[in-house]
């Protein structure tokens, strides 16, 4: 629609007036922000915009060669893709504390970071998709006021030896504006949509230790959830059950949860498969509704789409053979189990 031409002809002729013809670096994370603030800024400036995108291991399924088939392939943007898997999974050796683990991915992931920044010795702008919630949440936070670098981004502060400045061009956007701006400029909208996912990403949802192995199994029951979600709309019988409105008949489950995710739970129980006793890993399904992820109910999913979940998880991906499903509310439970 032509309001959002007008916006992206404006933003554009802002950001070249901005750095003129010196080079900008971006940590692209692979959520929303950071994607869209890539895309509008490769608009503006093409090839003076580096991205670099930190692989730690612990990423939805397949999200780095989703990022670079986006990114580098379809929209010719210059990605550095970082392989830092072994790195984070070094540093999470033995540390179960979920606070400590967080501590550890923000650091990890700051370093990794400034490390390849280093390398583009050319770069004077640090580009940010910080959005105006965020603007507002620092402000009242009275940190270090606007300017302040987002830390649940996990890209933290740069070297001061950089002296890089900050283009920040989403700062006056709320989060359906930024979405609307990032299908405007051609990324995907399952993309544009996706629900949330946290900084620390897996390391918050393999409870105690983190390893790789854990991560893997974790990713593909996570990809299993997600795709049945997607590729289930609720039917009359679900409005006829209570589950969801009559207005939302024919939408997916994904879109009529909030957010929804897999659990890897350090316990192994006992089952069987073939003439075989098994003795494998729990997983547990969360799927939440909320407005503003402060407070959260369960979703009352349909018990043949868990059903099917279950199934594909326990068929599919061996080392897991039990699935169970979490009606917490929040509060008193959070969204996240770390
Ligand atoms: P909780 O678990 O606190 O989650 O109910 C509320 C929302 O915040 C997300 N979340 C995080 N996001 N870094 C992030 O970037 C974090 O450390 C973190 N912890 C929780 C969570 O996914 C949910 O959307």
């Amino acid at each position: 629609d032509w309001v959002m031409g007008d916006y992206i002809a404006e933003a554009v002729a802002a950001i070249r007036a901005q750095v003129g013809s010196d080079d900008v670096i971006l940590g692209l994370s692979g959520g929303v922000d950071s994607s869209v603030a890539a895309a509008l800024i490769h608009r503006a400036i093409g090839d003076q915009l580096t991205c670099v995108f930190v692989d730690h291991g612990l990423l939805r399924l397949n999200e780095g060669d989703m990022v670079m088939d986006m990114f580098a392939r379809n929209l010719g943007v210059k990605v550095i893709r970082v392989d830092a898997v072994d790195d984070f999974m070094g540093k999470l050796a033995g540390v179960s504390d979920p606070e400590q683990k967080r501590k550890i991915i923000g650091k990890e992931f700051v370093e990794v970071f400034q490390a390849e920044s280093k390398k583009l010795t050319s770069a004077k702008w640090l580009a940010q998709g910080t959005i105006y919630p965020d603007v507002i949440e620092s402000a009242g936070k009275g940190k270090k006021g606007a300017h302040t670098i987002k830390s649940h981004h996990n890209v933290g502060g740069l070297p001061e030896d950089m002296h890089l400045k900050l283009l920040e061009p989403l700062r006056e956007l709320f989060k359906d504006e930024v979405r609307e701006l990032g299908v405007a400029l051609g990324l995907p909208r399952e993309m544009v949509y996706r629900h949330p996912f946290p900084g620390p990403g897996l390391g918050v949802r393999i409870l105690g230790e983190v390893t790789q192995k854990a991560a893997q199994l974790l990713q593909r029951a996570d990809a299993i959830f997600i795709d049945e979600l997607r590729a289930t709309v609720a039917s009359e019988r679900d409005a006829a059950a209570g589950l969801c409105a009559e207005a939302d008949v024919g939408k997916t489950w994904y879109d009529l949860t909030s957010q929804a995710f897999a659990v890897f739970l350090p316990v192994k129980s006992v089952g069987v498969m073939g003439d075989g006793r098994t003795y494998e890993n729990v997983v547990a399904l969360r799927a939440v509704v909320t407005s503003d992820f402060m407070t959260a109910h369960w979703a009352h999913l349909p018990y043949e789409l868990l059903g099917r979940v279950s199934n594909r998880i326990i068929n599919e991906v061996r080392g897991l053979n039990r699935v169970v499903y979490d009606v917490s509310g929040k509060p008193p439970a959070t969204i996240e189990w770390e």
